[in-house]
């Protein structure tokens, strides 16, 4: 199976009320060999191309490569990986987080990410999208909540999530029981657009003082 996801971004041809797209970064969480969240990653940008007034941007902590060692010095090597992500995250106006489950937890390379992070995040919403064996990757989501509280964002209530999930789609990643999914990835950004917007526009009537 390809690990690599297949679009790095799109734009709905809608958007909401005149206003412009809302950036929406899905941040795929997973960068071990062999990984199933690239199929995760398609299903849900195919589902977010369909959604009026959002535009996407796939970051793949693979591809991100940031270092497990923080520092407030980084080498040239290390600036240029980092800015090539954070400027992404600081340009979104919101995230959603497509996370596994590895021992009741997230991954460590998505924590990575996170904590490379600050004002990035702040007062933007933060959706889940996860997956895993018997767990779905729930009990990934409600830590990465408490994660994200810290950060000063706002977390999406409903989540999609996939239990077994290797085996709820087919060989070429389409679902093989698509209309509750479908669903829910709607319930999820009708709400991100919701948050998304109304941050958004409250970040440029007053700037968040965290
Ligand atoms: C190290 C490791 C730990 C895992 N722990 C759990 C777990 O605690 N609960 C669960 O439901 N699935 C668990 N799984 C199954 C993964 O969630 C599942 O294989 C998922 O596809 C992993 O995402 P990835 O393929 O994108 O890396 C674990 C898998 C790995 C590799």
């Amino acid at each position: 199976m390809d690990t690599t996801a297949a679009s790095t971004s799109s734009t709905s041809p809608i958007s909401s009320a005149g206003a412009a797209p809302l950036k929406v970064a899905v941040i795929l969480g997973s960068n071990r060999d062999g990984r199933f969240g690239p199929v995760v990653a398609d299903w849900f940008l195919g589902r977010a191309a369909r959604h009026p007034g959002i535009e996407t941007d796939l970051i793949d902590v693979a591809e991100a490569g940031l270092p497990t060692a923080i520092t407030f010095s980084p080498g040239p090597e290390e600036a240029a990986r980092l800015v090539a992500v954070s400027e992404r995250l600081a340009a979104a106006d919101a995230f959603v987080v497509l996370t596994p489950e590895y021992n009741h937890s997230f991954p460590a390379p998505l924590k990575t990410l996170i904590d490379w992070h600050s004002a990035e995040w702040q007062a933007k919403p933060v959706a889940f999208v996860s997956y895993g064996g018997i767990s779905g990757g729930l009990r990934a989501v409600e830590q990465l909540r408490q994660v994200f509280a810290e950060l000063h964002t706002v977390t999406v209530r409903d989540t999609v999530s996939f239990h077994n999930a290797g085996a709820l789609f087919d060989d070429e990643g389409r679902h093989r029981d698509p209309g509750p999914a479908d669903a829910a990835a709607k319930v999820l950004l009708d709400q991100v657009v919701w948050w998304g917007t109304a941050l958004r526009d409250a970040r440029k009537s007053r700037p968040y003082g965290a």
